[in-house]
């Protein structure tokens, strides 16, 4: 049997337990984007293939998510976005390459820097 101290012992700890539930659902229940598997680009020159789990997976390329979303710090990477945030579809300027140009420069430029993946248009791009 408990006794009356024990008794109320155990309801603060199970109010206390409580409190920090939910203060922490408050603080880190919202579900940050979760990255996608594939992204189908389409553009004028056909569709490219963008497998994005193969890339950042251990068990694919095992790249850090800051090689691609470059502004991000390590303890930034579950804040990923899209390109499209800062890279304006239709406009860009010399600092701040359009996203079209932004994408192709770092795709390619990170293959020939491997020396793996497409660096060649048609390797990338399939007309359907
Ligand atoms: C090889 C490059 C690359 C790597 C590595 C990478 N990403 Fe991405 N990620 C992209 C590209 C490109 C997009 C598409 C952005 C767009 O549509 O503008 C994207 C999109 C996303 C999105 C969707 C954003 C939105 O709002 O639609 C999330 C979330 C994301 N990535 C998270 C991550 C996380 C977390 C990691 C590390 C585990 C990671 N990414 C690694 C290139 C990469
Ligand atoms: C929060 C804003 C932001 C996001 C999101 C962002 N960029 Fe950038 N990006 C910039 C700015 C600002 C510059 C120019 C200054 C610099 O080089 O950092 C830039 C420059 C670049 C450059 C040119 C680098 C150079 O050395 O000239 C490339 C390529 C690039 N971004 C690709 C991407 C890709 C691909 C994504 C998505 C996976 C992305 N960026 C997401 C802000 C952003
Ligand atoms: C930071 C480096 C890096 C970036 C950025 C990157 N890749 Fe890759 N990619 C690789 C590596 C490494 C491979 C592996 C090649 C191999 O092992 O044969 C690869 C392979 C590929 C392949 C062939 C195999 C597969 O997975 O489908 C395609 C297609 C590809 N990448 C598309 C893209 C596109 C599109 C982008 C830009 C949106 C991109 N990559 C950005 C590093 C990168
Ligand atoms: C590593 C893969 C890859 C390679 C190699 C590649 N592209 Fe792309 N390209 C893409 C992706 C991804 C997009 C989508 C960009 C977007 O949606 O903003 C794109 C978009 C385009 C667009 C549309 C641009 C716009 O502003 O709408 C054209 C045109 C294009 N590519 C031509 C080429 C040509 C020409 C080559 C060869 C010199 C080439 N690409 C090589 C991945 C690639």
């Amino acid at each position: 049997m408990f006794s009356r101290i024990e008794l109320k012992r155990v309801y603060g700890l199970a109010v206390c337990l409580l409190l920090i539930a939910v203060v922490s659902y408050a603080a880190f229940g919202v579900t940050p984007p979760k990255p996608p598997a594939r992204i189908v680009f389409q553009s004028v020159a056909g569709k490219a293939l963008f497998d994005h789990a193969r890339h950042a997976a251990d068990t694919g390329y095992s790249l850090t998510c800051g090689e691609c979303h470059h502004t991000l710090s390590k303890d930034e990477y579950d804040q990923a976005s899209s390109c499209t945030e800062c890279h304006d579809a239709e406009k860009g300027d010399a600092d701040v390459p359009k996203r079209s140009d932004a994408l192709h420069q770092q795709c390619i430029g990170c293959h020939t820097e491997y020396g793996a993946g497409p660096v060649e248009c048609t390797r990338c791009h399939v007309m359907f």
